[in-house]
C-alpha cells in the first residue's frame, strides 16, 4: 500500500531512472545465446527481468556479478534440457521470447507463469513458431500457460504478423537464428527493435527497415559489452508528474529515447508540455538522452491512435492521467492490445481513475478521457498491474487530499526503486 498525501507544491530535481526492461531482458537472454562472455552494466533489477535471469539458469547458463555489473557465460546456441518447468512469473516477454529460444533446443520444455501471464494469450507466438517446425501445445490450442515447447530443426520463414507487437517479433527472429536461410516478421507497423539492434551488436546478420526485420540463420553471436539506457517507460511516470504539478524542473538522465519508443515524449509536447531533449548519444545502437521537464503549461487534450499506439503502449496509463490534467477530450484508439496487458488495461484502469474524479469513457480499443475535473484523494487498486500502481500514485499527486494504491507491491515487477524516487522529488507546499 502507498499513501500520497497533499498535492505537492512542486516535483524538482534529477533522477537517474531504472534500466529499460525490455532491453534487459533481450540483454540477458543474447548474451545466453552467444558465443563467450557478456559483460552488463544498467541492467534492470526488477522481478520480470529477474524472471529471464532464473530461467536462463535453469537452462544452464552460468550468470554471476562482479559489482554493478552482470557477466553471462554465453551457450553458444545450445541449452540444457531443465530439470524442473520454467517460470516466467508476471513476464510476457521472458514467456514469449523464450518460446522462440526453446524451438531451437533438441529438448521438450514446459513453461508456465503467475495467474495474470497464464490468462494472456500465446497463440500469436505458438502459431509462427509451429509454422516454422516446433511442436507447442497447450489448453485452448495453445493460447495459454503452461505450455510445452518441443525444439527440433526449424525452417526459415516469412511472417506477416497481424499486429505490431515486438514480443511476437523477437520471438521469431530468436527462432529464426536456429534455421536455415533468411526469417522475416512484417508487421502493420513498427513495434520496437530493441531485439533487431542487439542482434547487430552481438553481430548478428539483421536487416530492417520501417515494420518489417530479417535475421539471417545460423549467425554466430558474439558476447559483448553493453550498457542498458534507462527505461522511457519509468521515466514517463516523472515526465506526466513534473507536467502536472506546476513549477516543477525536472530532469531525467540517460534515458532511452529510441524512436520505437518516445511516442510518449511526442505526445507531451504536443499537449503543451514544456519538455527538452538534451545531449544526445548513443549506447550502443540505442540513443540515449537526458530530458528536461517544466511544469505549470497548460495541457491540451490529443488523439492517439495509429502507428503512434506501438510506440507508447505501455505509456497509456499514465498518459490517461495527463489527459485528465489536460483541457478538452482525449481520445485513445486501436489500442485493444491493452485489454491482454498484465491486467485488461482499458477497464481497470478506467475503474480505478473514475474513484479519484476523472471523467472517463471505455472503448473497445482505448479510451475516451474528458480533461478538466478537479481529481479528489481516495482508495484506489493497483488490480495487480505495476503500470496502474505507477499511475495512480502520479495521479494522486495532483489530487487534493490523500490517495491509497492498494496493492502497490506489484510496482516492483519493473520499477522497484519508483515509490523513494518519487518521494525524493516531491517537494511539498509550506505549511500556512
Ligand atoms: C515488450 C513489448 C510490448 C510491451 C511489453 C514489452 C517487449 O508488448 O507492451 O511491455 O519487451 O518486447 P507487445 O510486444 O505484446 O506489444
Amino acid at each position: 500500500m502507498i499513501i500520497i498525501t497533499n498535492p505537492p507544491q512542486k516535483f524538482s530535481g534529477e533522477l537517474v531512472v531504472s534500466g529499460d526492461k525490455s532491453i534487459t531482458h533481450r540483454a540477458m537472454m543474447l548474451g545466453a545465446l552467444a558465443q563467450g562472455l557478456t559483460e552488463i552494466t544498467g541492467h534492470l533489477d526488477a522481478e520480470d527481468c529477474l524472471s529471464t535471469l532464473r530461467c536462463l539458469q535453469q537452462l544452464g547458463t552460468k550468470i554471476n556479478t562482479r559489482g554493478s555489473k552482470l557477466l553471462i557465460e554465453g551457450r553458444n546456441m545450445v541449452f540444457n534440457e531443465p530439470a524442473e518447468i520454467l517460470n516466467a512469473g508476471n513476464s510476457g516477454t521472458t514467456a514469449r521470447l523464450l518460446m522462440g529460444i526453446l524451438s531451437g533446443q533438441s529438448f521438450k520444455t514446459t513453461l508456465t507463469g503467475d495467474q495474470s501471464l497464464q490468462r494472456r494469450p500465446m497463440k500469436r507466438v505458438a502459431e509462427p513458431l509451429r509454422s516454422m517446425g516446433a511442436v507447442v501445445d497447450g489448453d485452448e490450442d495453445g493460447d495459454t500457460l503452461p505450455l510445452t515447447v518441443q525444439g527440433g530443426t526449424l525452417k526459415a520463414i516469412h511472417y506477416n504478423s497481424p499486429r505490431a507487437s515486438a514480443q511476437v517479433k523477437s520471438a521469431v527472429l530468436l527462432a529464426g537464428l536456429y534455421a536455415d536461410g533468411i526469417t522475416t516478421v512484417e508487421e502493420p507497423y513498427p513495434s520496437r527493435n530493441h531485439s533487431e539492434l542487439m542482434l547487430k551488436q552481438f553481430g548478428a546478420h539483421v536487416k530492417s527497415s520501417g515494420s518489417k526485420a530479417s535475421v539471417e540463420g545460423q549467425s554466430q553471436l558474439k558476447g559483448c559489452q553493453l550498457k542498458v539506457p534507462g527505461d522511457i517507460s519509468a521515466a514517463a511516470f516523472f515526465m506526466v508528474a513534473a507536467a502536472i504539478v506546476s513549477e516543477s524542473d525536472l530532469f531525467l538522465k540517460d534515458v532511452g529515447i529510441n524512436p520505437t519508443r518516445s511516442g510518449v515524449i511526442d505526445v507531451l509536447k504536443s499537449m503543451g508540455a514544456e519538455i527538452e531533449i538534451s545531449n544526445e548519444r548513443s549506447w550502443g545502437f540505442e540513443p540515449v538522452a537526458d530530458i528536461h521537464v517544466k511544469g505549470g503549461s497548460k495541457l491540451n487534450s490529443t488523439s492517439i491512435g495509429g502507428s503512434l499506439v506501438p510506440r507508447l503502449i505501455d505509456e497509456i496509463p499514465v498518459l490517461a492521467v495527463a489527459a485528465a490534467f489536460a483541457e478538452g477530450e482525449t481520445v485513445i484508439s486501436d489500442a485493444a492490445e491493452l485489454k491482454v496487458k498484465e491486467s485488461d488495461r482499458i477497464t481497470e484502469l478506467s475503474s480505478q481513475l473514475r474513484k479519484l474524479g476523472v471523467n472517463i469513457t471505455e472503448k473497445d480499443d482505448g479510451m475516451i478521457i474528458k480533461g478538466g475535473s478537479t481529481l479528489s484523494g481516495t482508495e484506489v487498486d493497483s488490480c495487480g498491474d505495476h503500470r496502474i500502481a505507477m499511475a495512480l500514485a502520479v495521479a494522486g499527486l495532483a489530487a487534493q487530499g490523500e490517495t491509497t494504491v492498494h496493492n502497490a507491491d506489484v510496482i516492483g515487477i519493473s520499477f522497484p526503486g519508483f515509490m523513494p524516487s518519487l518521494r525524493s522529488l516531491i517537494v511539498k507546499k509550506p505549511f500556512n
